[in-house]
């Protein structure tokens, strides 16, 4: 028997259903699991609160693309796109000093200021895509609502002109699918190309007429800082469309599906907006997009949570399994809007932490809260055992949302 049969696989079938009961056993085996990849290669999966947590803050622990293309290399194993040529040099696949600057340049032009500044906009377009829905009896909610709103946001945010949204979404989901078949890596490889230059040609023209959107304010950030070149600038462009498109799709629809499961719980939300900011920490606690995890790979060997790891490993930090921890959370299984306790790891934790974090929470209560109030009679269409999630997605996010309005 090999080690893959052995051990049950990283993604199963079942991440297109609910994954978290093979969470649940991954995190009653041990606080660190070692499976294997289908051709062998070891990968070591934190499966806990407290390991996750010395994970995501470990400096050995690293993020940093050169060195992870050398463990892919050595795995025989294709590079994830974000992490492979151009793309190669965002703030997500990077470790301090690169990761430092970077974010630094980024935190500079997307302040708080600037995305509470986005909330009458953010808000007008829900109205404007619930407007769209109200005429039906019937709507699948990810195909009318949850899917269009966050790249509408992204749009908006970095000043991409909206004409162009729907080539935006089409690369953001090829970019973080995985690619199977010779065609549909041909598929990605285009796609990459295609943005890259999209994207390369945009910077352009706001280098000669800016805007006050955040590229025009990231080219500016970077040329005060230390000079960011062109190609960086072209990554960080990227890594902000796909970190923000998906993730915040499967917020809206992963939060959506559980609330409808639980009409008690929809009833109370509805009656009271004040529960809003709770319910979509306790959303993302429950079922964050971010699953099975966070992958690193360890430049030196390193202890976590009392399992030594080798040197030159992937490492995948199991958040959905962490945030379901008994030993972290009190009756981890149940969706509790009263929680008060919002340090949950769907938005990672150390270093990389979400730097979109605020905007996603914003849009998550803006698109959840807008649904309930125009839609107060709102309730599942089919079974919710019936529900798919997307199993090529690197991402969890849900193929549709069949609801009726009335
Ligand atoms: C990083 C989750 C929305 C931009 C991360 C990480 C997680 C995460 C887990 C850390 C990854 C790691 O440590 O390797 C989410 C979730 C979202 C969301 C669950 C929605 C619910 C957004 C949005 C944006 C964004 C809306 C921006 C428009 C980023 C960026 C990073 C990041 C730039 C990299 C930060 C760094 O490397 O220092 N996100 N994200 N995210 N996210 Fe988000």
């Amino acid at each position: 028997m090999t080690e893959a049969i052995r051990h049950p696989p990283l993604i199963g079938a079942d991440q297109e259903g609910d994954p978290h009961p093979r969470y649940a056993r991954a995190r009653e085996e041990g606080a660190v699991v070692k499976r294997s990849l289908p051709d062998g290669t070891p990968i070591w999966c934190v499966t806990r609160y407290s390991g996750a947590l010395q994970a995501l803050g470990h400096p050995d622990l690293s993020q940093r693309s050169e060195y992870a293309a050398e463990v892919f290399r050595a795995s025989g194993r294709r590079e994830p796109t974000l992490r492979r040529g151009i793309l190669a040099r965002n703030m997500l696949a990077s470790d301090p000093p690169d990761h430092t600057r970077l974010r630094r340049m980024v935190s500079q032009a997307f302040t708080a200021r600037r995305i509470s500044g986005m909330r009458d906009q953010v808000q007008r377009f829900a109205d404007e895509l619930a407007d769209g829905i109200a005429v039906h009896d019937e709507t699948d909610l990810i195909a009318s609502f949850a899917f269009p709103m966050p790249v509408m946001v992204i749009c908006e945010l970095l000043g991409v002109p909206f004409g162009d949204r729907d080539r935006l979404r089409r690369w953001s989901q090829l970019l973080t699918s995985f690619p199977v078949t010779d065609l549909e890596r041909a598929e990605v490889e285009q796609a990459v190309a295609d943005f890259g230059d999209y994207l390369g040609a945009l910077i352009s023209d706001r280098r000669r007429r800016p805007d006050d959107q955040l590229l025009s304010a990231l080219i500016a950030a970077g040329d005060e800082i230390d000079g960011l070149a062109d190609d960086e600038l072209v990554a960080m462009a990227v890594l902000l469309v796909i970190a923000g498109h998906e993730t915040t799709v499967g917020l809206i629809g992963n939060g959506l599906q559980a609330l409808l499961r639980r009409p008690d719980q929809f009833a109370r939300l509805r009656d009271d907006d004040t529960r809003l900011a709770p319910a979509i920490e306790e959303f993302l606690r429950l079922d964050g997009p971010v699953s099975p995890g966070i992958a690193r790979f360890s430049k030196r060997e390193v202890e976590i949570d009392g399992t030594t790891i080798p040197a030159g490993q992937f490492v995948f930090v199991m958040a959905p399994a962490a945030n379901r921890d008994p030993a972290r959370f009190e009756h981890p299984d149940d969706l509790d809007m009263t929680r008060g306790d919002g340090r949950h790891l769907a938005f990672g934790h150390g270093p990389h932490y979400c730097l979109g974090a605020p905007l996603a929470r914003l849009e998550g209560e803006i698109a959840i809260g807008t649904l309930i109030r125009r839609f107060p009679r709102m309730r599942l269409a089919v079974p919710a055992e019936s529900l798919r999630w997307r199993a090529k997605s690197v991402f969890r996010v849900l193929h549709e949302l069949p609801v009726k309005l009335t």
